[in-house]
């Protein structure tokens, strides 16, 4: 079943083109600028009631979530963030009836996301999934919610599945800002770039010779750092889990903005940055990092776009097709997915079984 691919994980992130489109299809209404969500089971009353939006999920599922709230800031202007279900259950949450409470998940069993459902659903609160697997424990106990169409995802490293839950999100957030102060006008740029978003997939895959070559040297390091702010953070810390956990290697996501506070004392020749930088209104203070960066001899990787000007700095760039401020962080992940496969692969890991790690965390 793997055809001409050695390994799930790599088979499963060419399938995205195909499964991103899935995520999309009959869901976008492009007459009145909106998302088509029935399985939520939420009228425009009930949308338009939501004061807040809590996200949980675990692992990379968490790191999409945080991707999601942002998007739900931005085109809903609902308050929204992201926490691992792992800590919210132990943590005696307070439950608040107006709050969305959504839980993402690729499996649909992972213990800790089910009890934290459990815990709300006890304390009377109204919980959504993102949930790829079909009739699993998480969207069987959840009120209604988006599936994700991804396929069946066999690689313990999850890709294909985390794009469905990121679009999911910006079919989710366009819904949410239509009923409230989302213009048509805006939605319509959404809905063209979510469109957009399989065909921009398929054209960053198709540098995979290239990022291999930019992936090896990264597979000697010891440790290194995926950098990235505000839009860009939760590609850092996805790039930094997807690296450690088939490569091995330790790799640590950290806020741009956050290098001077303390971690630029690590930078060295023998660390590496992968830094997320897309064009848009932080440019000009992600490229000043970098150079912060350079100065003290960091090895560069830049994940960009190709307006952006790293004139003057020393880096290995990886361009990824532009699309709407808002999405390009969907975008932004996909090199991070190939960098940490080919990294596994000079280094001869069982990519699609890495050790100490199972697909689906079904205990405690
Ligand atoms: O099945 P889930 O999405 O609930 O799984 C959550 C995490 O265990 C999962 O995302 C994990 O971090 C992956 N191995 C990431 O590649």
């Amino acid at each position: 079943e793997l055809g001409e691919f050695a390994h799930h994980m790599r088979k499963e992130y060419w399938e995205q083109p195909a499964s991103a489109a899935r995520a999309l299809k009959g869901r976008l209404e492009e007459r009145f600028g909106t998302a088509r969500l029935d399985g939520l089971n939420l009228d425009a009353r009930a949308k338009r009631a939501i004061r807040r939006v809590k996200i949980l999920g675990c692992g990379s599922s968490y790191y999409v979530g945080q991707m999601g709230a942002q998007m739900i800031e931005e085109l809903a202007r609902i308050p929204a963030d992201a926490e691992p279900a792992s800590e919210f259950r132990y943590r005696n949450p307070i439950i608040d009836p107006e709050t969305l409470y959504v839980a993402v998940s690729q499996s649909g069993e992972t213990a800790d996301t089910l009890f934290a459902i459990d815990e709300i659903k006890r304390k009377g609160g109204q919980v959504v999934g993102l949930v790829n697997v079909v009739g699993s424990s998480i969207a069987r106990a959840c009120d209604g919610g988006i599936y994700l169409h991804a396929g069946p995802e066999v690689a313990v490293a999850s890709t294909k599945a985390l794009t469905n839950m990121a679009l999911s999100f910006g079919l989710l957030a366009l819904d949410l800002g239509r009923i409230r102060d989302l213009s048509i006008a805006d939605a319509k740029r959404i809905i063209d770039g979510l469109q957009a978003i399989p065909g921009q997939i398929d054209e960053i895959l198709r540098q995979e010779d290239r990022i291999a070559e930019v992936a090896k040297p990264l597979s000697a390091s010891a440790s290194l750092f995926f950098v990235g702010r505000v839009r860009g953070f939760p590609v850092a810390r996805e790039g930094a889990q997807k690296f450690k956990e088939v490569s091995y290697c330790h790799a640590e996501a950290y806020q741009s903005s956050e290098l001077k506070h303390g971690p630029l004392a690590l930078i060295s020749a023998q660390l590496p940055t992968v830094a997320i930088v897309p064009d848009d209104e932080l440019v000009q203070r992600n490229v000043g990092a970098l150079h912060e960066i350079a100065a003290r001899g960091g090895p560069l990787v830049a994940i960009t776009h190709a307006g952006v000007d790293l004139s003057g700095l020393t880096a290995e760039r990886i361009d990824v097709p532009k699309n709407e401020v808002e999405l390009d962080p969907i975008l932004l992940t996909i090199p991070t997915q190939l960098l940490a496969y080919h990294a596994a692969l000079a280094l001869g890991h069982d990519i699609d079984k890495p050790r100490n790690l199972a697909k689906s965390v079904t205990v405690e």
